[in-house]
């Protein structure tokens, strides 16, 4: 019988949701809003959305079974129609035309071609094309694919056609909400070798480069990856990047984000979510030209910039200021003759090709040969690195935007003056072996990151030699395909000896260990000089990996702020992964509120204090801090409190990064702490910024009451600490929440209105919740506070529990039910 009742409600759900569609479309067969045309494998669906918060409707491309909605194209980008009137038509002549309720023609595919039966179909490759039946069934009038919008599909090309003229280029969406032309464009340029450059605001923000036979210079590809194969076609007809899949049942794009940054996703089943692969992260180097002419730019070196040999600053001064931009000078001519020589440099992003001439099948000592011939060239290198390096590719007027390179990169040839060549041929033998052994250790710290573990190995090797000296080092992260989940910039951490800490801690003696915690206990340590660190020891079996373990180093070392705990540095020595903070005299909020006598040292002031701290320092986490921060375990044990008792948030084991504008994620590893946890990251394993803030109101709640969430018990009416909080407020009784330890000091409606905020953050559904800047002025009255509903979690013996069965029309999983109905018709 319950059958019966649930569904009629999930037929109507399903009416609302579902449309008609259509697998071609004609002159008779227009395609409406509401209605879809659906690739013959049933891989891309094209329709009417409207994106983000917007309310206007577009003509998309998306994938069709992948949730959160993933458009790949859109037609009107820069002319959204405001209503659902939008149709899109097609002629006789073959031409798509999108058209809104007073017959405007918003947008329409151009083709100068005319068709006689013409037929608009959607590809499985995401393709929309118009094709003719005169023609072979690859012959297309019109397609979408030479239109790119923000999304490079396999097959898609990237670069331009000399006989048509089209160059086909990404661009960003404005943001979310809106997929007019953003300000970040990705795109080959043809002026002397064509190169791929990313421009914003029409500037050019980042040159990739030119492609070397593997890859765009700029973007030096470690690995065989097991996703895709790239090719890059350059012939007297077009120039074009290009990818396809090694399997073709995974789905992966190349977006260019609203922000600028571009990057390459592939969907997991598993996770449910777009895994990023690799993404452009900038270092300091990819300022495009920030050495000016004749220099390279290495930005593991202290100073950033740095003259070739032979060259020196045009301008010492503003050089010496760290002012690059004047570039470097030859120290002597050219003798302009063939005396004149060339200098190698290994492992660089070759300089701009706008001024380069090339030959694909000129040898290395050809291309030589013909650069020293011409006075004006200036370098010349080979045009491909496969099968030991072929072609030739030569450049004339100043070399500009050359980077040292971590790893890959390419050998240059740079030409100097023979007086410019070391006198003593043998010394200079010497002098560059002796460099090479140094360059071998030194270099691979910097240079060979893609393993953290590899990273902090030879930290250890060369300790000795190089820390000794300064106690501290620096640690680079550079641009790495298999560390992209954080965005790394050079971090400086200290490295601390295992027998320091050992001493320190009286070797991890009971008398020291502050805490212990799931993964592993907490030691108070003391160095020579009196400092006092706080030891976090990884238990061999905790559940902090060594995954976790990085990603806690990598992000503490990132963060600075006053309502933070603060990394000093890192240990990792034999089976020992240490932690080294900050020392906190006052240990933790739990043993303050929770304690019957501490309890009483946090008045309201005070308590008030720590609320807007841990607020601000969520802030800070969530959106100040270039990387969007979400810490998944705040709770008051992961409150610390300095001598002032000023809070500061710890604990960033579980912490993820996500990446630019991405808001939320998936995790099938549900960690955490119950109690603290949002209803949607326990029953689905979804997390975000708002699950955070449930946790800050369970925090709150638990601040203002003395009172612990978990292990609430309000026998008369079975609620816990959150339906407990929401009925006294309900009932304008919300004083009585109060900790009795606070006595009478305090300002009722503060109280009241923290109370309020306290129950918005731990609303049931996410996006009822305010995020943490919301809450930041809320609580300083600086912003009118909603009316919250019932909490999540809130049960009333009262009312009869929720019909299980009736999960079935859960909205939240609209795949399964739709799925269910076309089994019953
Ligand atoms: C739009 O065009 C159609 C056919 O061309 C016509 O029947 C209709 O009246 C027009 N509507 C408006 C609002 O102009
Ligand atoms: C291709 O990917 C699909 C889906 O991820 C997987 O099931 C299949 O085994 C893969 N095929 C090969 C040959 O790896
Ligand atoms: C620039 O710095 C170098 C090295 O530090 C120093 O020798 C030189 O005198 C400085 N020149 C000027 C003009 O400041
Ligand atoms: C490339 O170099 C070879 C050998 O020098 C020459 O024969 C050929 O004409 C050159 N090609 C072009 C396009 O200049
Ligand atoms: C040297 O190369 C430049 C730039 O390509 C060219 O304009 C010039 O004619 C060449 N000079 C000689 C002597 O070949």
């Amino acid at each position: 019988m319950k059958n019966f009742t649930v569904l009629p409600i999930c037929v109507v759900l399903l009416f609302i949701r579902t449309s008609t569609s259509l697998d071609s479309i004609t002159q008779s067969a227009p395609l409406r809003d509401g209605e879809t045309l659906v690739s013959s494998g049933g891989v891309f669906e094209m329709g009417f959305f409207s994106p983000g918060k917007s309310n206007n409707r577009y003509l998309g491309i998306w994938y069709m079974h992948i949730s959160p909605l993933t458009v790949v194209w859109v037609a009107n980008r820069e002319a959204p129609i405001s209503d659902g009137s939008g149709i899109l038509v097609t002629n006789d002549q073959g031409i798509l035309a999108l058209v809104d309720s007073t017959n405007r023609t918003v947008w329409s595919s151009s083709s100068s071609i005319i068709a006689e039966k013409p037929i608009v179909r959607l590809l499985d490759t995401g393709n929309l094309i118009i094709s003719d039946q005169k023609y072979s069934k690859d012959h297309f009038i019109w397609q979408s694919f030479d239109y790119p919008c923000d999304t490079l599909l396999p097959g898609m090309k990237l670069g331009f056609n000399l006989v048509t003229g089209l160059n086909r280029f990404l661009s960003s969406w404005r943001s979310p909400d809106d997929p007019g032309q953003g300000e970040n464009v990705l795109k080959l340029e043809r002026r002397g070798y064509p190169q791929s450059f990313q421009f914003r605001r029409n500037v050019i923000h980042f040159r990739a480069g030119s492609w070397n036979g593997l890859y765009f210079t700029g973007y030096p590809v470690q690995k065989q990856n097991p996703v895709y194969k790239a090719k890059f076609v350059f012939n007297d007809k077009e120039a074009y990047y290009e990818y396809e899949l090694v399997n073709s049942s995974v789905y992966s794009r190349i977006v260019m984000s609203p922000s600028g940054i571009g990057k390459r996703l592939v969907w997991s089943n598993q996770r449910g979510i777009w895994e990023i692969i690799s993404a452009n992260l900038a270092d300091q180097c990819d300022n495009y030209g920030l050495c000016g002419a004749y220099s390279l730019c290495d930005f593991s070196s202290s100073r950033v910039c740095h003259c070739l040999k032979g060259f020196v600053p045009r301008n010492v001064e503003q050089w010496n200021i760290s002012d690059w931009s004047g570039g470097c000078v030859r120290k002597a001519l050219l003798d302009c003759n063939s005396l004149d020589s060339f200098r190698k440099y290994r492992g660089v992003k070759l300089p701009d090709t706008s001024s380069s001439r090339f030959n694909k099948t000129m040898s290395l000592e050809e291309c030589r040969q013909s650069c020293l011939r011409n006075c004006s060239c200036t370098a010349y290198a080979n045009l491909d690195i496969r099968d030991g390096g072929s072609g030739c590719l030569v450049w004339f007027k100043d070399l500009i935007d050359m980077k040292q390179l971590p790893q890959g990169g390419q050998d240059i040839f740079i030409r100097v003056p023979a007086s410019e060549l070391d006198f003593f041929e043998e010394k200079r033998y010497w002098n560059n072996n002796k460099r090479k052994l140094i360059g071998i250790t030194v270099g691979s710290i910097t240079i060979n990151m893609s393993v953290i573990l590899i990273v902090f190995g030879l930290i250890r090797c060369a300790r000795k030699s190089k820390l000794k000296r300064s106690g501290k080092t620096k640690i680079y992260y550079s641009r790495n395909p298999c560390y992209n989940d954080l965005r790394m910039e050079d971090t400086e951490i200290q490295i601390f000896d295992l027998s320091v800490i050992v001493k320190a801690t009286n070797n991890f003696s009971n008398i020291n260990k502050l805490g212990e915690g799931g993964f592993g206990s907490v030691y108070k340590g003391t160095l020579g000089h009196g400092q006092e660190l706080a030891v976090k020891r990884l238990s061999e079996y905790s559940i902090q990996g060594l995954e976790e373990f990085k990603n806690e180093v990598l992000l503490i070392a990132k963060l600075q702020h006053r309502n933070l705990v603060k990394l000093l540095g890192c240990c990792i020595e034999r089976e020992e992964k240490l932690l080294i903070y900050e020392y906190m005299p006052n240990k933790s909020l739990d043993q303050f509120i929770f304690d019957e006598i501490r309890s009483k040292l946090l008045d309201w002031t005070k308590r008030f204090h720590i609320i807007n701290g841990i607020a601000r320092g969520l802030v800070y986490l969530h959106q100040d801090s270039r990387l969007r921060v979400i810490h998944r375990d705040l709770k008051t044990s992961n409150i610390l409190l300095d001598t002032n008792l000023n809070p500061k948030i710890s604990d960033f084991g579980l912490a993820r990064t996500l990446w630019g504008d991405q808001i939320e994620a998936k995790t099938n590893r549900i960690a955490g702490t119950y109690g603290y946890m949002s209803p949607e990251y326990v029953m689905h394993g979804d997390f975000s910024i708002k699950s955070d803030v449930f946790s800050f109101g369970v925090i709150l709640l638990e601040i203002i009451s003395g009172k612990k969430n978990r292990g609430f018990s309000d026998l008369e009416n079975y609620l816990n600490l959150l339906g407990y909080a929401w009925r006294l407020w309900r009932e304008g009784m919300a004083l009585e929440l109060m900790d009795q330890a606070l006595g009478e000091r305090f300002n009722p409606s503060e109280v009241i209105q923290c109370i309020q905020v306290g129950l918005l953050c731990v609303q049931q559904r996410p996006e009822d919740r305010p995020d943490m800047s919301s809450v930041v002025l809320m609580l300083n009255g600086e912003k009118s506070l909603p009316d919250p509903h019932v909490p999540a979690y809130y049960i009333e013996r009262k009312i009869p529990e929720a019909d299980p069965s009736s999960e079935k029309c859960n909205p939240s999983s609209p795949n399964e039910m739709s799925l269910s109905i076309f089994e019953a018709r």
